[in-house]
């Protein structure tokens, strides 16, 4: 059995026409189904339906075999005890500092509002900028212009949400899409089927399924 972790929303919809392409086809939809674990038309594979940020931690004990997991997921949560042999190009978008337009912060302490704690920490260290890190689950956007922050670190893909709130993007952190990751274990007991559904899946990026 082969079992893979995907969340539910934008990557397992973007996921699903290269899911097929190497013959994975869930038998039911997870948006109207409270089933956690989806069987497929293939015996032998089930999709486990978990939170994007779990993702990498199913995959890393060996609960799934493999996983979908944007790449910021996976930078956060450090995921040096997995493989990550796939840029699977999709649920593209960047990671960026936010804030307030026309707001500037040079040489201040600021405060920044993210889920991306580890990230934001690490880049403006980098930086050489002191910031205080607020650790949030969601709806960034809100926190400058409630004052509880001065900057966000967040995605950006259209720049609609920004936009709609009156804030502008600021410092380009890092490209990010979603890859597909590997436990290491089964990489090795598993290594044909996982081989050959990694060769699949190769194949329907580069036939540009994913697009
Ligand atoms: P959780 O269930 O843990 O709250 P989430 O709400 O962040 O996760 P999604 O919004 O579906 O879940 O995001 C899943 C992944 O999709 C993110 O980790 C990121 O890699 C990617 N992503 C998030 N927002 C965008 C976006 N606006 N455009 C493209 N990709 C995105
Ligand atoms: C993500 C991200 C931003 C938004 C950016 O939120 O956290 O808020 O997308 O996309 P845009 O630049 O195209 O507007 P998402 O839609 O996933 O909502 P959630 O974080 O509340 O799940």
């Amino acid at each position: 059995m082969l079992t893979i972790a995907v969340s539910k929303g934008r990557i397992y919809k973007e996921a699903l026409p290269l899911l097929a392409c190497a013959g994975i086809v869930p038998t039911c939809d997870p948006e109207s189904s409270r089933k956690l674990i989806l069987p497929t038309g293939d015996p032998g594979v089930r999709l486990l339906i978990i939170r994007a940020t779990d993702v990498p931690t199913y995959v890393e004990y060996g609960a799934a075999d493999l996983g979908i997991a944007g790449k910021d997921v996976l930078v956060e949560h450090g995921a040096g005890g997995l493989y990550e042999p796939l840029d699977l190009e999709i649920a593209r978008c960047r990671m960026m500092t936010a804030g307030k337009i026309g707001e500037t912060w040079e040489g201040k302490r600021i405060r920044v509002a993210t889920k991306y704690v580890r990230i934001a920490k690490r880049f403006f260290a980098e930086q050489g900028i002191q910031a205080e890190i607020i650790k949030l689950y969601g709806s960034m956007e809100l926190a400058p212009l409630v004052g509880l922050a001065e900057c966000i670190v967040d995605l950006v893909d259209t720049g609609n949400t920004l936009k709609a709130n009156g804030l502008e993007p600021r410092d380009h952190i890092m490209d990010i899409s979603s890859r597909l990751v590997v436990n290491k274990a089964a990489m090795k007991t598993k290594n044909q089927r996982i081989k050959s559904l990694i060769g699949d899946l190769e194949s329907a990026i580069n036939d540009g399924t994913s697009s």
